[in-house]
């Protein structure tokens, strides 16, 4: 909802439990009212009537209290807009107008021929913001264009959440002190990165399930920055957007315009948990597509068998998977030209004729007619040298000329911003989805940028953005053009994972690391932000092959990966019988568990830290429990475990044992799970009666 002041220059955004208010003063300066829970108009004209508070000395009074400061005049703040002409650096804004519409309210600014609009919308208590460029003057360049900067209550003792980590470490969740000065995370690698999740969250005394949390998340999948300042007087500002620095990003001509990706913000008083809870909900409603479908069971061949594939081998692991359940079967690397390794082929994306002398078609049939879907792994925005699309055009990588091209897994990154380039990725990756029934494409990006040079070009810094824009379009013609097929953002393991991508694709391959132990830290910092119906997560083979050796149950393995989207990745041809059946079995309960993993409500209830962790899902009348024991000391039994999101009053019958709860009883006194010595794991069901 939004209530707009008789002047016109307050506006109040209210969600189901929080408000956001801004007010443009008599000198034009666009300030920050309000973030939190809900307010009435009255409250945020009362606090737009309060002057700002004076300032002293060298400060500025209107730092730290600006909805978007800019480069320019009294500020010293990091600007989050930095644009220069010819003549002149720096923007000083004259407040134009305002238009709400179908729940967004645009407020626009000009400075001479150029125009900036600030963005809102409101999706429940997540409000997105943008910002557009117009620019009708002279040709400008755009150094820095951040979507939004968000302003944070005077508050003693902020604390910051991040989720960093690197390849096979992704999304680890680390609380710290925020101080004064900033801190800056980010990417500047052309993907979001495996070194941060583009989120933050900042709160002062929260814990899972109480207190206020504020959060921030980018909707951007090439280089971004978000910049958390803790100011001089205890507030704090989040500016973010993309690109990683001040270097320039696009330059806009009479007549262009520009708009920023979304820097969305949530502000909760249900503690991590709440804030989480609302994130997920926010992505399955507004951002993934198809969310409300389920995810099917997917049996991915990577680990099975690397590059080393043929024909009959992946239809006897299809055989397999098949009888185990699986709905979804996907051929991973090697499948295409000169792909025998990782030194070649990269590029040609046409069934390698040894390996496939018909084709994908006859194997794709054949995983038809044993009742699962088709998918397969490309990495269309990358070239090895030694492919026949690089011997025809080497000038299509990105290169900056007179230098050596930096290989990384024995590869390039196409320059993406070229529309040759584009063009023929769409045509080939058109030409395979249409020469095959191929109903899953696993997107993968292997090497992060490096060379990043646009020789001829004369503004070559702009294939950073367009880089982005250009992946973002193909698969959205893609899509278009083939309706029926999914997608899963890959960039190996995590490193490409941000809401921009969600938005196109079905689900994200969240770590190589597929060690079930390691996985609860990734899974625990993961759900932080985004929701287990995009979490692909696999069971693979044991002891570890990709990564450490460490041996685990089949039963630990199955109830990590069951948290997520449950997959497959071992080599079933070597998986016993008895391995088989077991294993079936398991498919089996998680499609059972599956709507409540994978639509429910997600509650923490303990994070993985060495003992017992367990997290738990609420759909309806259902709740169903996965707990992991690391290790067991002393023999001491594990500790009981407190649900929640039931009904006090209610009784719940386990599905396990048959015994029935008090619902207060779980709630308050907890469930003490059957789990004893090292690497341990359950299942409980629980419905309402
Ligand atoms: C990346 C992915 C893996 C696999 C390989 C194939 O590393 O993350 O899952 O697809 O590429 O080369």
């Amino acid at each position: 909802m939004l209530e707009i002041s008789r002047d016109g220059r307050t506006w109040l955004l209210t969600g189901p439990s929080s408000g956001y208010a801004v007010h443009v003063t008599g000198r034009d300066e666009l300030v920050h009212l309000h973030w939190g829970p809900r307010i009435a108009l009255a409250d945020a004209e009362a606090l737009a009537a309060r002057p700002l508070p004076e300032v002293r000395g060298f400060e500025s009074a209107l730092d730290g209290h600006e909805e978007y400061p800019v480069e320019g005049g009294p500020r010293f703040v990091r600007p989050a807009l930095s644009v220069r002409t010819e003549e002149r650096r720096g923007t000083e804004w004259a407040f134009e107008r305002y238009d709400a519409e179908d729940g967004e309210l645009r407020l626009r600014f000009t400075d001479a021929g150029l125009a900036v609009t600030l963005h809102y919308r409101t999706r429940d208590d997540v409000i997105e913001r943008w910002v557009t460029l117009e620019n009708q003057g002279p040709p400008v360049e755009v150094l820095r264009a951040d979507s939004a900067t968000w302003t944070l209550p005077d508050r003693d003792g902020w604390r910051l959440s991040q989720l960093h980590g690197r390849w096979a470490a992704e999304s680890r969740l680390v609380r710290s002190e925020l101080t004064y000065g900033e801190k800056v995370i980010g990417s500047r690698r052309g993907h979001t990165g495996h070194q941060h999740l583009p989120w933050v969250a900042l709160d002062t005394d929260a814990t899972e399930e109480r207190g206020e949390v504020y959060g921030c998340a980018l909707g951007w999948s090439g280089s971004w920055r978000i910049a958390v300042a803790g100011l001089p007087d205890a507030r704090v500002q989040i500016t973010g957007g993309a690109g990683h620095d001040d270097s320039g990003l696009l330059r806009l001509a009479t007549g262009e315009s520009f708009t920023t990706p979304v820097f969305a913000g949530l502000w909760s008083d249900g503690g991590f948990g709440g804030a989480s809870r609302a994130w997920h909900a926010y992505q399955r409603a507004y951002v993934v597509p198809d969310a409300d479908r389920d995810r099917f069971v997917l049996f991915n061949s990577w680990e099975a068998t690397e590059f080393d594939i043929s024909e009959e081998q992946q239809q006897a692991l299809a055989a397999r998977a098949a009888a185990m359940g699986v709905e979804l079967f996907v051929v991973d690397d090697g499948w295409f030209g000169a792909r025998t390794s990782d030194r070649a082929g990269l590029g040609d994306w046409t069934p390698n004729p040894d390996r496939f002398p018909q084709g994908l078609k006859p194997l794709a049939d054949h995983v038809h007619d044993l009742g699962m879907r088709f998918g397969i792994w490309v990495e269309p925005e990358m070239v090895n040298p030694d492919s026949d699309l690089y011997r025809a055009h080497p000038d299509w990588v990105q290169y900056q000329p007179g230098r050596k091209r930096t290989k990384f897994r024995n590869q390039l990154v196409l320059n993406l911003a070229r529309d040759d380039v584009q063009e023929y990725l769409f045509g080939q990756l058109d030409a395979l989805l249409s020469g095959a029934p191929i109903d899953y494409v696993k997107w993968d990006f292997n090497r992060s940028f490096t060379d990043a040079g646009w020789p001829g070009d004369p503004y070559p810094q702009r294939l950073w953005v367009d880089h982005v824009r250009a992946f973002y379009a193909l698969v959205d013609r893609l899509r278009a053009a083939h309706p029926g097929v999914a997608f899963e953002s890959c960039s190996g393991g995590g490193g490409r994972i941000d809401l921009g991508v969600l938005s196109r694709t079905d689900q994200v391959w969240t770590s190589d690391n597929t060690d079930p132990l390691d996985r609860l830290a990734i899974q625990h910092g993961f759900s932080q932000l985004h929701p287990a119906r995009v979490m692909a997560a696999w069971v693979t083979d044991s002891p570890n092959v990709m990564l450490n050796g460490r041996v685990s149950s089949l039963r630990f393995r199955f109830v990590s990966a069951m948290a997520g989207v449950l997959g497959v990745g071992g080599d079933l041809t070597r998986w016993s019988a008895e391995e088989l059946a077991e294993a079936r079995d398991w498919v089996a309960l998680y499609k059972e568990i599956r709507p409540l993993v994978q639509r429910g409500d997600l509650y923490r209830l303990r994070p993985p830290a060495g003992g017992l962790s367990a997290v738990q899902y609420v759909l309806g009348d259902e709740t169903v429990v996965l707990a992991w024991l690391q290790a067991q000391h002393y023999g001491e039994p594990v500790p009981p475990l407190r649900l929640r999101g039931l009904e006090p009053a209610a009784s719940y019958v386990c599905r396990e044992t048959g015994e029935v709860h008090r619902g207060a009883v779980l709630l308050h006194h907890g469930l003490r799970p059957a789990l004893r010595g090292d690497l341990d794991a359950t299942v409980i069901r629980l419905r309402r009666i």
